[in-house]
């Protein structure tokens, strides 16, 4: 790829964003509004492409000129406004002094920067160079009613996106009020596209959906006051035949972990318009004179190589140009978490015990759970009060660190900051401290409430405690779990006009929060968690590099919930751990390898007590974690590629890539068993084509004997078929159902 360009006309009314493979156009037309042109391969700088507005008579067109029979309707706009010639859903809406709802924003001003601003309080991509971007800001102004717009936009050097973001600067005289302020407004010239949604619910976040594109709206979004479990803020767009290794797709990608809402509207000419911002239902901001309201940032991805390519571009982007800190690029640590092995029922000493077991097997990170805290013995009570459980800890979190550190090992800790059980301290001291509307009844859920984190004097309280145990205790992890859903969403601290505005003010709280830690503990390793994967959002990676994935457990399910989720997100963020057997949601028994396989494609934990297994399946522990150690950067920084959909079919099969192509692991995995299947074999991806590798599954057991070729391995595939009675052929014993391998791939060196 080149360097970013910003190519503007000479009568500076056409913008041109390229990075040589990619390109946004944009045009002002003589109304001044902005027009969209182009999205999507990259093409030459032309001085003119006005061929491309479409103009011509139709009945019942609305024309705001006199002279022409230019329609907003027909035309593709950079921010729809509602009601005057445009009837689609309108990007931008506000209620102006007078009442009404009718915007004109003309161009005036444009600027162009190197590199990409920060977003004050928001997560945003960025860069480390500002030679890596270039961004464009295009200053729109309604003059009758001095309100300003600012539409950024950035090209990446080494990613096919646009990052785009829309800020509105009220400089009139009166206040206004801002009722929907979309991030993203992409209109296309077809509706020739599969939407595919990342849905589900709590145990089984990110399954993918297809529709095809219809005339009329479809969206998916939350009103829920978190990203939530049942809809992920990332749709993909791709057209009919495009598969995983080729063909055409634009991902839109919201960072923003609050309401949020993607839509896509197909008008009744075929064309679509995407809106991806703040969910406008329940949203209204107002903005006094001189005040601005800042949009979250939307992410456009293209891609005309297919679904593993467009992953790869969100992976780029949100791994290393999202993700922040000191752990953005280091494998993450295996840790073995207390919650499925103890649930609330612990003390030190049978933490410490878990945790010596784990040590001895490998293990780096120790993880307390919930229920440290407070009068936290069950669900009911003690949420709020981040103060140590002095019957269960005598000697505090720091005096338990100390000894996982005598261990030789690191130590992390859960909190729940958001949320409060009305049987705490914190809520006997401050009743107005939580989100309910005043006369009525609020919702629990699991018997706790929502602290009102748009409050400044909730978070720095709730930071205050947090730090108090911090500073203590030498701590190296924090797991930051939300375990509820947002109901009675009123603020004792503002006045009635501004209520709708409090959900995006806790979000920015939520926000805030952890921007605080982060800045006082860069060294300290965040995983967000809402319930399992109810917050797992571009916007949450900004703080914390990796997110617990699902509450369920259960390898077999982990396979759709992590395939799903590896559209956007890049492996080193999925938690992932391998659990008991039975398995505590969905009571299956999954063998241990297989459990290791799937987690060993995330961060790769264990979320059981190491004790309770026999020594054989000790050794088989040790051994994963061995593997995983000499593994982890390729399995977690690699180039992966989906091979076999679990959403498909009985067979579910990924891989990742070493950058330089030297080495790759493939994760190949069977739900069940049949008899006399037919042969399989599985195309793999992204090898040098003419370099040989050597194939090993886990075991290191050879797998064939000769080292195939990169292009036959790509184009014959990697015979994965069994004997006839479902054993694999290098293997000392034999599986049924939930089977798994992995196969291991080394460059040969090239003779000198
Ligand atoms: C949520 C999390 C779990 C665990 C429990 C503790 O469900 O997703 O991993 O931390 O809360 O209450």
């Amino acid at each position: 790829m080149m360097n970013p360009q910003i190519y503007i006309s000479a009568d500076e009314t056409t913008f041109h964003l390229t990075n040589g493979e990619f390109s946004y156009i944009l045009h002002c037309l003589p109304d001044g509004h902005l027009m969209h042109l182009w999205s999507g391969k990259a093409v030459r700088p032309e001085a003119d492409y006005t061929c491309f507005h479409e103009v011509f008579p139709r009945p019942m067109t609305s024309c705001p000129d006199a002279d022409s029979w230019y329609s907003r309707e027909h035309t593709a706009q950079e921010c729809g406004t509602f009601g005057s010639s445009d009837f689609r859903t309108p990007a931008i809406e506000i209620t102006h002094p007078d009442g009404s709802t009718l915007s004109d924003f003309q161009l005036t001003s444009w600027n162009i920067l190197d590199g990409k601003p920060a977003l004050p309080g928001l997560p945003a991509v960025y860069c480390e160079d500002s030679s890596e971007a270039k961004t464009l800001e295009c200053i729109l102004t309604d003059q009758k009613n001095s309100l300003e717009m600012v539409l950024s936009y950035t090209i990446f050097r080494d990613h096919n996106v646009i990052a785009r973001n829309t800020r509105l600067i009220n400089h009139g005289d009166a206040p206004v009020y801002a009722d929907t302020v979309q991030s993203l407004c992409l209109d296309l010239p077809d509706s020739d596209y599969v939407w595919m949604q990342f849905s589900g619910a709590w145990g089984r976040e990110r399954h993918l959906r297809n529709r095809t594109l219809e005339q009329g709206i479809q969206s998916v979004g939350s009103r829920r006051g978190h990203s939530s479990h049942n809809h992920n803020p990332v749709v993909i767009l791709r057209r009919e035949h495009t598969d995983e290794v080729q063909g055409e797709a634009l991902g839109i990608a919201l960072v923003y972990s609050g309401n949020f809402l993607i839509q896509a509207e197909v008008d009744t000419y075929d064309k679509t318009r995407i809106l991806a911002g703040i969910h406008p239902d329940g949203f209204r901001w107002k903005l006094e004179p001189g005040e601005q309201f800042q949009s979250p940032e939307a992410v456009m991805a293209w891609t005309d190589q297919g679904l593993n390519r467009l992953s790869q571009t969100f992976h780029g982007l949100f791994g290393r140009r999202l993700a922040r800190g000191c752990w953005r690029d280091r494998p993450r640590p295996i840790l073995n978490n207390n919650w499925e092995a103890t649930m609330f029922d612990f003390d030190e000493e049978s933490l410490v015990k878990i945790a010596g077991k784990a040590k001895e097997c490998g293990v780096e990170l120790f993880v307390l759970d919930d229920g440290w805290f407070g009068a936290r013995r069950n669900d009911k009570a003690g949420l709020g009060d981040w103060v140590a459980n002095p019957e269960l800890l005598p000697n505090g979190i720091a005096g338990l660190s100390k000894r996982i550190r005598g261990l030789g090992m690191e130590m992390g800790l859960w909190f729940e900051p958001e949320m409060v059980n009305k049987d705490s301290n914190l809520y006997r001291a401050h009743p107005d401290w939580i989100l309910e509307v005043p006369g009525r009844t609020g919702c629990h859920g699991r018997n706790q409430f929502v602290l009102d984190f748009s409050r400044k004097e909730v978070v720095d309280a709730v930071y205050d405690m947090m730090c108090h145990v911090l500073d203590d205790a030498d701590l190296s992890y924090i797991k930051w779990d939300m375990n509820r859903s947002i109901t009675d969403c009123w603020s004792h601290a503002l006045p009635a006009d501004r209520q709708k505005e409090t959900a995006h003010r806790y979000i920015l709280g939520v926000y805030d929060l952890y921007e605080r830690l982060i800045q006082r503990y860069p060294q300290i390793l965040f995983e967000s968690c809402a319930s399992g994967g109810g917050r797992f959002d571009p916007g949450m990676l900004y703080y914390a590099p990796q997110a617990w994935c699902s509450d369920d457990s259960d390898a077999v399910e982990r396979l759709s919930i992590q395939y799903g989720t590896s559209y956007a997100y890049p492996l080193s963020s999925i938690g992932a751990h391998v659990s008991e057997v039975p398995n505590q949601q969905v009571y299956r028994n999954v063998p241990l390898h297989t459990r290791a396989n799937v987690a060993c494609f995330g961060t790769h934990g264990y979320e059981l007590d190491l004790n309770s297994l026999a020594p054989e399946e000790l050794e088989q522990v040790r051994e994963q974690i061995r593997f995983m150690k000499d593994n982890r950067r390729l399995l977690q920084f690699g180039t992966f590629y989906r091979l076999s959909s679990p959403f498909e079919g009985n067979v579910t099969a990924w891989m990742v890539v070493s950058e330089d192509q030297t080495e790759a692991i493939v994760g190949w995995y069977r739900t069940l068993s049949h008899v006399n299947q037919p042969t399989s074999r599985i195309r793999l991806q992204g090898l040098h084509p003419d370099r040989q590798y050597t194939v090993m599954t886990e075991g290191r057991h050879p797998y064939r004997t000769h080292a195939p070729w990169g292009d036959e391995l790509m184009h014959m595939g990697l015979i994965t078929s069994d004997g006839l009675s479902g054993q694999v052929e290098t293997r000392d014993k034999y599986y049924g159902d939930f089977d798994s391998r992995l196969y291991l791939l080394r460059a040969v060196t090239p003779a000198a």
